[in-house]
């Protein structure tokens, strides 16, 4: 393990825009670990790794199966829950939790307790910490005990009929694409909330669709419609994003055929209502600044944090969670949404996310597929230098490196352990 060297007081902060550097010092920062010299068995950690929270970011967390990943996504989340009330009651935080591993923020890291008096640290649970799960499980959760606080849904009209389609992976020019999407959008012109059954008879009663697209979309519909993601209750923004609060919104126990579409649903409206709400939020605080008045109402800026985010915005095709997570990766820095990508397979994710990542987490990785996808992030670098810093990287869970475009630097770095309880471990058999 580790040596570690508590003699030397200074610290690197990336993310941070030069400006900020010199008007901020260490002000708006989340200690996220300490950098790593020297390699192999050598290998010893030194200053402290600071990550700029002031501004809206878009990292990229990569690393092999069970090397950090998720781990990292805890810290960032953690470290914006313990900022100075000042800005923490600016900022909300939304983790995409796929294996249902993020609700255990809410008790203390006992379980690496000797490793964090190692780091200085003591394992410390949170209280501001709400999670969310599909409205039909709710009591599915209750009932294994786990701490859900509220259930969230998809509203049927709240997606076009294209989306539709994209969410069941649908070729455009397919029949029954068409169809679905000519029924959706006429039930959404007449302004009804139709729910799937109602959708399922406006498409029987179509004369211009042969009985063969209506029996196919009957039966496709019928099985969405048991997903359990439909209701009428949606995603209450005010649920989802709060000052100061970590909102877990787990789709772990989401399972199905289809489960990628059915998750992708809820994802896709996820990151739309995030991004809507804080465009809404510029125009009123641009508004108040320009009034000089006070705002009512407190809209904190968002960040998104999504595991196994290949999912969501992927490489290679194009599903209903794609443009909203586009928006956000082009748009976002404006309105203020920070987004933070985890990934086993930065290849996997689209293109125009990565040439929008402005930081790069990264543990060991074997594919060069993906070496070259974070290669293309960050051009200024040679490969020969990824290669080089990524193989130095000590063997130990936790140990990275961060790709700076700001700072136009490669670190390797050593993440800290977290204080919160770590869900994700791997599974052992005795
Ligand atoms: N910085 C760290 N310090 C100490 N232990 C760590 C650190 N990072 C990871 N670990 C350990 O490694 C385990 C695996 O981490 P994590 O669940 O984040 O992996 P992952 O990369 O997300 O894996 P997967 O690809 O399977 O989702 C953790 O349960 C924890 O025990
Ligand atoms: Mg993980």
């Amino acid at each position: 393990m580790p040596t570690l060297d508590q003699t030397v007081k200074t610290y690197t902060i990336v993310g941070r825009i030069k400006e900020d550097a010199q008007k901020f010092q260490d002000k708006g920062v989340g200690y996220i670990g300490k950098h790593i010299v020297g390699t192999g068995e050598d290998a010893h950690i030194t200053t402290k790794v600071l990550l700029d929270l002031l501004r809206p970011h878009i990292i990229l967390v990569s690393g092999k199966r069970g090397t950090g990943k998720s781990y990292v996504g805890g810290v960032i989340a953690e470290e914006i829950a313990m900022l100075p009330e000042e800005y923490r009651n600016n900022i909300s935080v939304v983790i995409i939790d796929t294996m249902g591993i993020f609700w255990s923020m809410k008790r203390p890291n006992d379980q690496q307790a000797e490793l964090l008096k190692d780091w200085d640290l003591e394992p410390k649970g949170f209280e501001n910490i709400k999670v969310l799960v599909p409205f039909k499980q709710l009591e599915e959760y209750k009932e294994s005990g786990l701490p859900v606080d509220a259930g969230i849904s998809v509203l049927p009209w709240e997606f076009t009929g294209d989306e539709w389609g994209l969410a069941f992976n649908l070729e455009r020019t397919n029949a029954v694409s068409i169809a679905l999407e000519k029924n959706v959008n006429s039930l959404i012109e007449s302004g009804q909330h139709f729910m799937i059954p109602d959708l399922i008879s406006k498409i029987r009663d179509d004369r211009e669709t042969a009985p063969e697209v209506k029996d196919a979309l009957e039966n496709m519909l019928t099985v969405a419609n048991q997903w359990g993601v439909f209701g009428t209750e949606g995603v209450n923004i005010d649920d989802l994003v709060q000052p100061g609060q970590i909102t877990v919104v787990d789709l772990s126990r989401l399972r199905s055929s289809g489960a990628w579409s059915v998750r992708n649903f809820l994802v896709a409206l996820i990151a739309r209502k995030i991004y809507q709400f804080r465009v809404v939020a510029r125009k009123e605080e641009e508004l108040a600044k320009m009034e000089g008045t006070v705002m009512k109402k407190k809209y904190p800026i968002v960040w998104l944090i999504a595991d196994e985010a290949h999912n969501w915005a992927p490489s290679d095709r194009e599903t209903v969670s794609s443009g909203p997570f586009l928006t956000i990766a082009k748009e976002g820095r404006e309105p203020g949404v920070s987004l933070v990508m985890i990934t086993q397979m930065p290849n996997k994710i689209h293109q125009d996310i990565l040439s929008q990542t402005d930081l790069v987490i990264t543990h060991r990785l074997t594919s060069k597929a993906d070496l070259m996808a974070l290669n293309a992030v960050m051009q200024t670098y040679l490969m020969e230098d990824m290669w080089k810093y990524i193989n130095s990287l000590p063997r130990w869970p936790g140990a990275a490196m961060i790709l700076d475009d700001n700072l136009e630097k490669i670190f390797t770095v050593n993440i800290r352990p977290r204080v919160s309880w770590h869900a994700g471990g791997t599974a052992v058999v005795i």
